[in-house]
Formats: structure tokens, C-alpha cells, sequence
């Protein structure tokens, strides 16, 4: 049965894909390429330097080690200043009673995001409180679709995998969890999340309850 809800950060709990997508796309223009919204699909729930080889990929550009650096970390700045400015309101629909929901039935409650940056935005919605265990992008070694940050989130709150269900936008993010031995929801299309155990366009409406009732063998 399931004891445990793990929850990815970006596009999940907050609307900060745009954010990101902003400033990937200030850097290509910096460095004169375009960078659409369908490019910038392949980036969620990728690491920021896996993201840069991606978007440099696009540009067709080869960059040293160093000028890589640099790229990362100019568009970083950007991307911080952002979320610097984000608040509770950011919060996806549905998210933040969904969360308060799973602790008052007993589930517990981990943060698994790729993100570097996943304390300020959870400090600057108000979210931090509501995790048991968080495991973020600076206490991890390899990226979604490795299973370690759900690994690491289920070992935290002492939770075995196949007692564990993630909430994930990625497709990366639903490998990882499949990878990890949980279940796993996948929030956002079904043309790219098919490999999700239930696939729901946003957290808008979730409860627990209507996880039993639609995912029954979630509970056995
Ligand atoms: C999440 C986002 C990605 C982002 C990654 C690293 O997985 O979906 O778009 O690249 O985190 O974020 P960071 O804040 O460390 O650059
Ligand atoms: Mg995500």
C-alpha cells in the first residue's frame, strides 16, 4: 500500500518552467539562435548543464568546458532572479491542498527535484514546511532518469519504494521513479507520460480519496 507521496518541484508544485524557459532563451538569443517552446519540452526534468549541452545542441555550437561554465551560470543568474521575486501565488492549482491532504491521512511527504534551486523557490511559496524529507539537486550525483533522488527521498523518510508514489511532470521523472521501484502520476499529457501508472493534467482536484478510487491497487 502506499505510505508515501514524492513530489518533483518544477512544473509540478510551481509554474517555474516558464522561468526557465525565459532565461534559456535570453542565452540563445545572446548567443544568436533561436530557442522555441518546443525545444525548450526537452529540458524539463534535465540538470542545468545537461540542459545547456541541449539547448547548445540546438544552436549548433561546440563551447569549451569553461565557456560552458559560464553559460550555466549567466543563465542561472537570470533564472534566481526570477524566482527571487516568486510567492505563494506561483503555487500550481490544487498543489497546496493536495499536500496538506496527504499528511492529514497519515501519507508522508518528500521533495525529489533535480534543482539547485529548489530551497529558495519552497522558502519564497511558503512550501518548506510541508515536507518530511527534501532532496533537491544539491544532494544528488546523477540526474532523473536515475532513480537516486527518489531513492534518497524514500531512505529519508524510511519508506520503502514499492510504498512510495511520485508525482512527476518529466518523462525522465516517471523513468526514474519506474527505475526506483515506485509508482508513479504523472501530471501533465498522456502523449508523453504513457508510461505513468495514472496520467492527470494537473493536481487541480486531487485528493487522496480520489487516488483510492481511481488507483485502488495503489492501497492494497
Ligand atoms: C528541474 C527543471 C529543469 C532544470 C533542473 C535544474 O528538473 O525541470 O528544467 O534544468 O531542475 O534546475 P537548476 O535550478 O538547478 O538549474
Ligand atoms: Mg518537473
Amino acid at each position: 500500500t502506499i505510505k508515501a507521496c514524492l513530489f518533483d518541484l518544477d512544473g509540478v508544485l510551481v509554474d517555474t518552467a516558464r522561468y526557465h524557459y525565459e532565461a534559456w532563451k535570453r542565452l540563445a538569443a545572446d548567443l544568436g539562435f533561436e530557442f522555441t517552446q518546443t525545444d525548450n519540452e526537452r529540458l524539463k526534468g534535465v540538470s542545468r548543464m545537461a540542459s545547456l549541452d541541449i539547448l547548445l545542441s540546438v544552436g549548433q555550437l561546440h563551447k569549451s568546458e569553461a565557456e560552458k561554465q559560464e553559460l550555466a551560470a549567466r543563465k542561472n543568474r537570470w533564472y534566481v532572479e526570477a524566482i527571487s521575486k516568486m510567492g505563494p501565488e506561483e503555487i500550481l492549482p490544487g498543489a497546496l491542498s493536495f499536500l496538506k491532504d496527504c499528511r492529514e491521512s497519515g501519507l508522508k511527504v518528500a521533495l525529489g527535484s533535480a534543482s539547485k534551486n529548489a530551497m529558495t523557490i519552497l522558502n519564497n511559496t511558503g512550501l518548506t514546511p510541508y515536507f518530511d524529507v527534501i532532496i533537491d539537486g544539491t544532494k544528488t550525483s546523477s540526474a532523473k532518469p536515475d532513480p537516486e533522488v527518489f531513492l534518497l527521498g524514500a531512505s529519508g523518510l524510511e519508506v520503502e519504494p514499492e510504498h512510495c508514489v511520485v508525482f512527476e511532470d518529466a518523462e525522465a521523472g516517471i523513468e526514474a521513479a519506474r527505475r526506483a521501484g515506485m509508482r508513479s502520476v504523472g501530471i501533465g499529457s498522456p502523449a508523453t507520460l504513457g508510461e505513468a501508472d495514472l496520467v492527470i493534467p494537473s493536481l487541480e482536484g486531487m485528493t487522496v480519496t480520489r487516488l483510492r478510487q481511481e488507483m485502488p491497487a495503489f492501497f492494497i
